[in-house]
Formats: C-alpha cells, structure tokens, sequence
C-alpha cells in the first residue's frame, strides 16, 4: 500500500531555497498566528528585562563568536519582516560559504580521509519544525537543506547519502568543499598524527633532518556556528552548522544536528544552541537541559551553567581529564529566554559570544565554569 502523500500532484517543484516567508500558508501560517498571538513579547515587557533586553531591545539574536556578521543580516531582515528562521539561515549561510571558515560549511576541515561532511539542523518555533541533515558531502549550505527536511518531508533527520540525493533533487549546486588552505591542515595531521604509519611529513629544515615524524601539537577542532533569534512578536528560531570535528572517522556525527543536543527551540520558552565536543552535548541533550531549566524559571546563563555541571559530571572517562582533574574539552552554550534575555556560557574562560540586542551588534563575554590556564590542555581550538 502507498503511503500518504504529503505533496499535490499539481505543486511546482520547489526552488532549492524555500523561504519560510514564501511558504503557502497552509501548513505555517496557523501555527505562526496563534503562536505569537499567545506570547507577543511587548516593548513593555521587554523593557522590565535584566540581562541584556532593555526597552525597544527586540530583535534579539544571538550566535556563537564567529558569528557576528550572522546576528547582524538576522537581525537586519527581521527588522525588514522576515520569519525568524529564515533570517538565522540567511545569517549563518556567510560563515558557510566562507572559505576562510575551517569550521563551517565550505572551507571547513575535512574527515580523516580528506572529504568534508557537513552536519546541521533548525527548528522554527511558532510551527515547532525541526528539520536536519548529518554527513552531508559537497553542499555549501546544509542549513537550507535541513530547512527542506523540515518543509518538504515527514522526516526530522536525513543522512549521509540519502541527504546528499535529497538535497541533489532540490536542485542544490555539488562543489568539492576541500579548499586548498583546509587540506593543506588535512595533510599535515595525516602527515604527523602518527609515527606508524606510511605518511611523512616534509623534512624540517631547522633541524636538517629529512623524516621527522615527531608528533606536532595539532589542536582539533569542533568548530561550530549556532544562532538562535527573537522577533518583536515574540516568535523564534535557531539554526547550527558545522563540519564538525576535524579529521573525525568518517561517517561520525556529532551535536550539531540532533535535535536537542545541539539546538533547541520552544517557542513558548526559549531557544539554546552549542558549539565545542559533540560527543559530550549529546549525552546530556544540552540544548533541551537549557530550555527545560528556562521553563523552570532559570535565567539563560544559569541554564547554560547548569548544563555545562551536568557535562563535567557525565565525564567519566580519564582520557577526557586533565591532570588536575578537570576536563580537557570545551563546550560553550548560548541561550535566549522568551522575554528577551539572553546568555552564554563555557566550560573554560575567555570566550565570547555575538548579540545582536537594543539595536546594536557587538561580541560579549560567555560566563565559565573553569578560569583557563597559561597554557591551555583542551583539545577544542574552535568556537
Ligand atoms: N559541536 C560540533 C561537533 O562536535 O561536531
């Protein structure tokens, strides 16, 4: 027996970017009314917020650090109407198609076999969509693919191939996404990260030698985009993409696109998204932890602290602790309340975080669990 089918046969294929503003009606539109109808945030209840919302403050978003010129163009199209989701995907979508960018999208640092897979997911909060798509090879901007999952299947999460063939047949563009910066890095950790192996690195002629094989100090990377956003009516969104951990085995997801872990929206609460080691977020669904303990009345950056105690609690493992205990990974938690606050928090100190709020774009200090030592023995160098 056929199933259901969800499309028209009379529906125009889609364009491959299928803004939540252009959608029609039928299946948003609904939801969206009675969603902001119910929690409309008003410049009066703004103005009574501590933490970052003061009056005429919304919009209100906010992304991890490399993340500024994201919360700017968000906030930009909202200020012009557009959905909440549609304008973090718009806003994330710079950092993936900056080559610059290891940590993101095109440019970004490849798996142990040199192919770039990309992991990313979104939930729109006024219909309470949720769309993903995890090792995602040769698309720029999996963010707009996870978009499509969410409009135009009754799936959450595509994966792999399957994703790739999806989104092939919305018409996305294949490009190679190795640059040639991102596998030069990729060279040299195969070329060093073990001393028994085939590879050798170039020969080092400060030492006159011709095969050093000496391990270097090759930080990893989970580097991450998460950005999450607040419209004047109350309604809201989040967005995170990422090529995850740098050099991983190919085939491995992380956070980034699993539904509670990496991102979180309830449109009646809050959203919360995260940046750093996947493995960790995902065994204490952090994002999810974050907007419960909102619903539970903690402020965002208590939530983001809270989450951050039950990661260093879960880690049992002595290959994740420092010799003094701690642990050796970062993670960093970004969270926006309902009423316009907003906070974020990382395990260890010194980070920041963009915010776009009371019309003005700027990078603020994350609160931490940890001061961070001289010399750092983490093994997260990206945001
Ligand atoms: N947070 C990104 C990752 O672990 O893949």
């Amino acid at each position: 027996m056929r199933r259901r089918c969800y499309l028209k046969s009379n529906e125009v294929v889609p364009e491959k970017e299928q803004p939540m503003s252009d959608l029609s009606r039928r299946e948003f539109l609904q939801s969206a009314a009675v969603a902001a109808t119910a929690a409309a945030v008003t410049p009066e209840l703004a103005a009574q917020v501590p933490g970052g919302a003061g009056k005429g403050a919304l919009p209100v978003v906010i992304s991890s650090a490399n993340g500024l010129r994201a919360t700017q163009r968000a906030a930009t199209m909202i200020l012009e109407g557009a959905d909440t989701l549609d304008a973090v995907i718009a806003g994330v979508n710079i950092v993936e198609e900056d080559p610059e960018d290891m940590s993101v999208g095109y440019g970004g640092l490849p798996n142990e076999d040199g192919i770039v897979e990309l992991d990313s997911c979104v939930m729109h909060g006024p219909s309470f969509g949720a769309g993903a798509v995890a090792a995602l090879r040769n698309i720029k901007t999996p963010s707009q693919v996870a978009r499509l999952v969410m409009q135009r299947t009754d799936h959450v999460l595509l994966v792999g191939e399957g994703a790739l063939r999806f989104a092939r047949a919305h018409g996305f563009e294949e490009v190679n996404l190795l640059t040639d910066g991102a596998r030069r890095a990729w060279l040299k950790w195969k070329e060093r990260h073990s001393d028994c192996d085939d590879w050798i690195p170039p020969p080092d002629p400060a030492k006159n030698d011709t095969q050093t094989r000496a391990p270097v100090d090759l930080p990893f990377s989970y580097g991450t985009i998460n950005c999450c956003a607040l419209d004047p009516a109350g309604n809201m969104s989040g967005v995170t993409t990422t090529s995850g951990l740098s050099f991983k085995i190919p085939g491995r997801v992380g956070d980034s696109p699993i539904i509670g872990a990496g991102l979180y929206v309830d449109n009646e609460v809050g959203a919360a998204g995260s940046t750093g080691r996947g493995e960790a977020v995902i065994k204490v669904c952090g994002s999810h932890t974050i907007v419960e303990a909102m619903r539970h009345d903690m402020a965002p950056v208590d939530a983001c602290l809270h989450a951050l105690k039950r990661i260093t609690a879960a880690t049992t493992e002595s290959r994740l602790r420092r010799e003094d205990g701690r642990v050796n990974f970062d993670v960093k938690f970004y969270a926006l309340a309902k009423d316009g606050r907003f906070g974020a928090a990382a395990i260890w100190s010194g980070a920041k975080y963009a915010v776009y709020a009371d019309g003005q774009n700027r990078l603020e200090d994350c609160a931490y669990l940890h001061e961070r030592p001289a010399k750092a023995q983490t093994r997260d160098a990206g945001s």
